[in-house]
């Protein structure tokens, strides 16, 4: 016993974690897709690693090799997202959606490339479904961790969809920012919690940020603010 690890604060726990953006096809050559890289949520998946949970990480397509000890689940629709996460929830100690998840497929899928015409064109839409909405009405014992991603009103919003999706936590990100947002290495957000609490963090390095954030949302999350 002179040789038995520390406990870390996840360890045992179950973490799963959506990252990137979602690609919704419009035909063999086309799609719909956004500009997340993917680098929040990869950075919440190591920081989840980190602190010693047993990571999931179910990502969208992105350009990112995946923190070492990952479990990585590679998905491409919204709706494959929503059924790798369905399968992994009744397990989750955490759920942290960083995806960016369409809002809006194509209606239908062309199986052959579509032809240019004459005149303007226009894409039928129809929406996803909203997977973490979808969590927050199965939800038990998991404490459910949201991202909401805002150009205006960010606070606002942000506090909105905790409560529309029944979320424990909201990281609510500017992504006007000029210091942070798509596609850069550092980020500045706001946590707030269930009960309200709001915890401001100054720009950092995302990979730094995610650690924090969890960190502070275990610890927190045990004196259940
Ligand atoms: N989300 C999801 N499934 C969707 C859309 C969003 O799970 N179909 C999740 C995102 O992963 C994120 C949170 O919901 O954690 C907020 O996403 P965001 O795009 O900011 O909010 P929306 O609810 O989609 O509202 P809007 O885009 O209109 O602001
Ligand atoms: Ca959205």
């Amino acid at each position: 016993f002179f040789n038995e690890k520390p406990q870390l604060p996840l360890t045992g726990k179950k973490v799963v974690v959506t990252a990137g953006p979602t690609l919704e096809r419009i035909d063999p050559v086309r799609y719909i897709s956004n500009f997340s890289s993917g680098k929040m949520g990869y950075a919440m998946a190591q920081a989840a690693i980190e602190l010693g949970a047993e990571t999931t990480l179910i990502s969208g397509p992105v350009a990112l090799d995946p923190p070492l000890g990952v479990k990585l689940i590679r998905v491409e629709s919204a709706s494959e997202m929503l059924e790798a996460v369905l399968d992994h929830y009744t397990d989750a100690d955490y759920v942290v959606k960083s995806a960016a998840v369409a809002d809006y497929r194509p209606k239908t899928f062309h199986d052959q490339k579509m032809k240019k015409k004459e005149g303007a064109a226009s894409l039928e839409l129809e929406r996803t479904t909203d997977i973490l909405k979808t969590l927050g009405e199965r939800k038990t014992t998991q404490q459910l961790i949201g991202f909401a991603a805002e150009t205006t009103d960010a606070l606002t919003y942000g506090k909105g969809k905790l409560e529309s999706k029944n979320l424990d936590w909201i990281i609510v990100n500017d992504v006007t920012n000029p210091s942070g947002g798509f596609g850069s290495d550092v980020n500045v957000v706001t946590l707030i919690s269930r009960a309200g609490v709001e915890i401001p963090f100054p720009a950092m390095e995302k990979k730094e940020l995610a650690k924090k954030l969890l960190t502070t949302i275990v610890q927190e999350g045990q004196d259940s603010l």
